[in-house]
């Protein structure tokens, strides 16, 4: 073993489980895909300022979780804590709005990173994969989303998710829901680093995780009591385009998010199997972020999933998905003319497509057949000098134990056949 480990929060994807996250991405990537989204990829890092607009200077992402450096040409940057604010600088600074075809739709995958207090589901470093669709206002574009994220978690086989849902208001209504939710605050026994925090963003008091505090909070007014009549039909379409996919929810009108870009549809999935850290996603309408971010007005919505959260919850719900084995035919040389042989049937098999692996570093018959069990293919080819002799190789079938001579000119086509 190395004296070096992987850092505080952060943890390898090895094989073979890597294999599983792979096909996590794929699967929410998948219903995107599919729904007119196009791929995109940002840096790892942008200017700290960004984020501090984006996502809000008193988030705890921001005050707390950043990691944000000076680099030698004295630039403030921050690795990325989310994907939203890069994907919508990206778009913006590409001109993708002004190509006339909104909402511009995009999905992404990658890594991204935040100072967090390293638990179970909780890393420094995770992933998600995500979607955002930029440049309409339309309640069926943040029903789609919805749909999508819970297709994406269904075709995975996750039963024991939930969607919370709820509208945060708009630039109307949500300032006197502030103001009233302050005074409802400045009247309870709070911690002054609390009491400040409801001086600057008072919402975010409503999710303080602290029993004492919620005790507190029973009785707080709610936004949904709040919103305009233009938030309160927005939403009712949401809600009934959602009940018409058949896609259950529950109106959660205490969620907040972390983040502070959101306004109107916000919504969270849970998984019951993950203990504190429960939320697997959650996303929701933008409509102001551009602006802040210096470009015109471009009312948003998006999601990301966590990549992470979304294995944890397969691991707890007991669901193991069926990946086909990576290696289909294993060959096994016996001798330097038949390594030499096989090696080339090798190269001929992968280059019409079938998955092939070599028994490697001149091993005996033994270790090398523990080597083709192990890789899992459905397929042995082994020869050893008298097979040469005769033309052939021996074939066998992994599942069956049958084996057979296949002529070494036919070897190829022969397993092509069997195998598609
Ligand atoms: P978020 O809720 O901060 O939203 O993160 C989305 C998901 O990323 C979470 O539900 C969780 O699964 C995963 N995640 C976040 N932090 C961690 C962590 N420290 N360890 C493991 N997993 C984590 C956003 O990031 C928004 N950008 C989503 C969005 C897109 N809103 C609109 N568009």
């Amino acid at each position: 073993m190395s004296t070096f480990k992987a850092p505080k929060g952060t943890y390898d994807l090895i094989p073979p489980d890597s294999a599983t996250y792979l096909a996590v991405r794929e699967a929410i990537a998948a219903p995107l895909r599919n729904s007119g989204y196009g791929y995109i990829e940002t840096p790892g890092f942008e200017s700290v300022e960004l984020f501090a607009r984006g996502v809000g200077e008193s988030t705890d992402i921001v005050t707390k979780e950043m990691y944000a450096f000076e680099t030698k040409g004295g630039d403030r940057l921050a690795l990325r804590p989310e994907g939203t604010a890069s994907v919508l600088r990206a778009a913006l600074e590409a001109n993708l709005h002004k190509a006339g075809n909104l909402p511009v739709k995009l999905w992404y995958s990658g890594s991204y990173y935040r100072y967090e207090r390293p638990q179970k589901g909780r890393y420094r470093h995770f992933s998600q994969v995500g979607a955002e669709a930029i440049g309409a206002e339309d309640p069926a574009l943040d029903a789609e989303l919805i749909i999508l994220g819970d297709q994406a978690y269904r075709s995975l086989g996750l039963r024991n998710f939930r969607i919370l849902l709820n509208s945060l208001g708009d630039k109307e209504c949500r300032p006197v829901y502030r103001t009233a939710l302050q005074d409802f605050l400045r009247g309870l026994s709070l911690d002054e680093d609390t009491l400040r925090r409801a001086e600057i963003n008072p919402l975010r008091v409503l999710d303080d995780k602290r029993g004492d505090v919620q005790k507190q909070l029973v009785g707080a007014p709610l936004l949904r009591d709040y919103l305009c009549d233009a938030c309160k039909a927005y939403h009712e379409e949401v809600r009934e385009l959602i009940t018409a996919a058949g896609v259950s929810f529950e109106d959660d009108p205490k969620l907040v998010r972390g983040l502070d870009y959101y306004t109107r549809t916000t919504f969270e999935f849970v998984h019951d199997g993950l203990g504190s850290q429960s939320a697997v996603g959650g996303g929701g309408r933008y409509d102001g972020l551009s602006e802040m971010i210096g470009g015109p007005a471009l009312p948003s919505v998006g999601w990301a999933l966590g990549v992470d959260r979304t294995v944890l919850a397969l691991e707890a719900e007991g669901v193991s998905l069926e990946l086909p084995a990576s290696t289909s035919v294993f060959a096994v040389p016996l001798g330097d003319e038949a390594r030499r042989m096989l090696f080339g049937v090798v190269t001929e098999l992968r280059k019409v497509g079938v998955a092939a692996d070599f028994s490697y570093g001149g091993k005996g018959l033994k270790g090398a057949m523990k080597n083709a069990n192990r890789s899992g293919a459905r397929y042995t080819v082994v020869a050893g000098e008298r097979d040469l002799a005769d033309g052939v190789v021996q074939l066998k079938d992994m599942e069956s134990g049958e084996q057979v001579a296949v002529g070494v000119n036919e070897i190829v086509a022969e397993l092509e056949a069997r195998l598609s």
